[in-house]
């Protein structure tokens, strides 16, 4: 019986890890030097964490949360997003009273069960930050550029980022009216079935659907953002203000909407060309009522999330494999059964001193350890057999210049270590 993975669960290979790895890395570098500082939720979480902040009627929640009931009858899901458990964290361990404002950034998986295609995958991972606690518009300007410099530095090409302001949640409610009534008349006719359900439950969500006979509908009866309050205004106007002293491009888009409900003034959405249906790179917004909705003080709050497996689909097969696996400084090759322990012996005093190394397991001919050796991009293969053993020194051989020499026994780890320095 041979096993396979589950459709929209994938392998991550060793290429492939090592070019997130190296993504990765530069989000902890950007991150860190923005003040940023790392936190890891559990993957699951009572449901109704999710059905309170992303919100009961949103796709995430009706149709895509792998959710369950544990052996202890309680409700649980596999998080299908960073930002409710961090808020619930936030909350949960008192961050407001020991310094209101928290920045703090996360990677790790994320689940959704969505119908799999390229770039939709059912356990992907996200890149993601939040700053929580303040309210200054100037913050979304800096969640803003700090995204940017992770697409710019994760060598991502052609991408746009657009902006909207969906006003605060007495905005919301006064646009989710308008596009209520002004689209019930036509809905029967030109709204998709979805639009439909959307103009009862959440009609916000009409604005951003993808189907064009309710996309011409939307730009019929809305066209600017005429909702937004002083307050709103100002600080969206703030915003943009910085983000042009950055020399940040961006497009403002009064279409964009978001699918998770608890969003408030600032949203926006990085696209890339170079993908199909799945565009969406990263995403994110202001959520200026979550932290209160869920049982903390009234703040302001504002982050984004890029997903990883997108921004390497768009870097392309070349990006994982231009970045060389590096081999090891150093293979062992023993010939013979006194050898092979001795080797074995001295591999685990080379690693200890913290040079990378490995041997053949499985008595192969020197002339096929070599080979490996060659393969695995060693720089140095240290022979041992019967006639090293005899002599008290090993042979060393320079794979790049293949010179060789001997080393006695006691010198090796000293002189390994000066060689590969
Ligand atoms: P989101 O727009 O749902 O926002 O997801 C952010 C990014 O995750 C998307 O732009 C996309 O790149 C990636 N993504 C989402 N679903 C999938 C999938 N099925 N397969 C592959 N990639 C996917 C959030 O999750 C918010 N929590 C972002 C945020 C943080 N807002 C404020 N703070």
């Amino acid at each position: 019986m041979k096993y396979s993975s589950i459709r929209g669960f994938n392998d991550i290979l060793p290429q492939e890890c090592a070019l997130r790895q190296k993504i990765e890395a530069s989000a902890r570098s950007i991150f860190g030097i923005a003040g940023y500082r790392e936190i890891r939720t559990p993957i699951i979480e009572e449901t109704a964490l999710f059905v309170k902040s992303v919100g009961e009627g949103t796709d995430i929640v009706t149709k895509e949360m792998f959710s369950f009931t544990d052996r202890g009858e309680r409700d649980i899901s596999l998080r299908p997003e960073g930002t409710a458990p961090i808020v619930r964290s936030y909350i949960e361990n008192n961050m407001p009273s020991t310094g209101a404002f928290r920045k703090l950034y996360y990677i790790g998986p994320m689940f959704r069960a969505e119908r799999p295609q390229a770039g939709r995958l059912r356990q992907f991972y996200q890149i993601g930050l939040e700053a929580i606690g303040a309210l200054d518009p100037s913050i979304d300007a800096e969640v803003i550029s700090v995204l940017v410099k992770l697409l710019d530095s994760s060598g991502l090409k052609n991408y746009q980022l657009k902006l909207n302001n969906l006003g605060c949640s007495e905005d919301k409610r006064k646009l989710s009216g308008y596009l209520r009534e002004s689209l019930s008349k036509a809905a029967s006719k030109v709204l998709c079935g979805d639009c439909k359900n959307r103009l009862d439950k959440n009609p916000l969500r009409v604005l951003d659907c993808k189907i064009e006979s309710c996309r011409l509908a939307v730009r019929d009866t809305f066209k600017s953002a005429e909702f937004l309050c002083d307050g709103c205004k100002n600080s969206f106007e703030k915003t943009r203000l910085l983000l042009d002293g950055l020399k940040i491009n961006y497009k403002i888009d009064p279409y964009i909407v978001r699918g998770l409900d608890y969003y408030t003034g600032t949203v926006f959405e990085v696209t890339c060309d170079l993908l199909g249906s799945q565009n969406a790179v990263a995403a994110g917004g202001r959520y200026d009522d979550l932290v209160s909705d869920m049982g903390g003080p009234k703040t302001g709050a504002c982050g984004f999330a890029i997903g990883l497996d997108r921004i390497v689909l768009a870097l392309g097969k070349d990006a994982g494999a231009a970045l060389k696996l590096r081999g090891p400084d150093l293979f062992l090759a023993s010939l013979g059964e006194e050898a092979y322990c001795k080797t074995f012996f001295l591999m685990n005093k080379l690693r200890d001193a913290g040079i990378t190394c490995d041997m053949d397991y499985e008595s192969r001919s020197l002339k096929s350890q070599m080979r490996y050796a060659g393969d695995a991009g060693a720089r140095f293969v240290l022979i041992i057999g019967d006639d090293e053993i005899k002599r008290g020194e090993a042979t060393l051989r320079d794979m790049t210049t293949k010179e060789q020499s001997g080393i006695a026994f006691d010198k090796i780890v000293e002189e390994v270590s000066s060689k590969i320095k």
